[in-house]
């Protein structure tokens, strides 16, 4: 399964790659960001203390993102999707992801001013409704994972696993579209 995902992503860049500027452009609407992988069915994207979790249903102490389109395109801006609710606010955001020399694995979001080296907020890309990273060498790439958390269906979202083979971690796809039983 898990190897089919891949392959299908690696297929899905090399030809967004070829396709050139169309497949960059984000979308044009405010979105929301869901996570899609094996028993992981299309998770939404929440804020909880700097870190991005996905869930089926809002974790406490959590706040459901909703992404700005970009002018300039490579940056994600987030929000909280509920402005009427207070708990665990933030505002302005960016989503990273941290760099290839980070020892850390976990996807945030930090804000445009105090983002470190290690946070990488200006690599994103889009083909169609998939979310992509442009690495160094220009190649179009997916490693985005995620991770049990203690609290029931909560689980981390994390990029670059390299030890996965511990079971821990399910690869997923990262998308703008919401599963159709939403
Ligand atoms: C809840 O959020 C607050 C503030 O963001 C944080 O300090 C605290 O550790 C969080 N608690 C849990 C259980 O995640
Ligand atoms: C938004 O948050 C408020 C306050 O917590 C809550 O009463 C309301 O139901 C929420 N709306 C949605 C659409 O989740
Ligand atoms: C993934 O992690 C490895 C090992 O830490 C690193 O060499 C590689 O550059 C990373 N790739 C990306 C795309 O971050
Ligand atoms: C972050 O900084 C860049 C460059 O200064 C700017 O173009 C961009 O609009 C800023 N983003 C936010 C959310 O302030």
């Amino acid at each position: 399964m898990r190897a089919v995902s891949i392959f299908s992503l690696l297929a899905l860049s090399s030809f967004a790659a070829a396709a050139g500027v169309e497949s960059r452009s984000s979308p044009s609407e405010s979105y929301s960001l869901y996570a899609y992988g094996e028993d992981v069915g299309g998770l939404p994207l929440y804020y909880s203390d700097g870190n991005a979790v996905v869930s089926k249903k809002a974790p406490a102490n959590a706040t459901e993102v909703t992404f700005s389109p970009s002018s300039s395109g490579d940056s994600m801006v987030g929000n909280p999707a509920n402005s009427t609710s207070t708990k665990n606010s933030f505002s302005d955001q960016e989503l990273f992801i941290p760099s290839s020399d980070s020892s850390s694995t976990q996807v945030g979001f930090t804000s445009n001013s105090t983002a470190t080296d290690d946070e990488v907020t200006n690599k994103f890309v889009w083909y169609g409704n998939f979310l992509l990273v442009e690495e160094d060498s220009g190649e179009y790439t997916s490693l985005f994972y995620v991770k049990k958390t203690s609290q029931e269906d909560v689980y981390s979202l994390q990029w670059n696993v390299t030890d996965e083979d511990d079971g821990e971690f399910i690869s997923v796809s990262m998308r703008s579209i919401a599963p159709s039983n939403a």
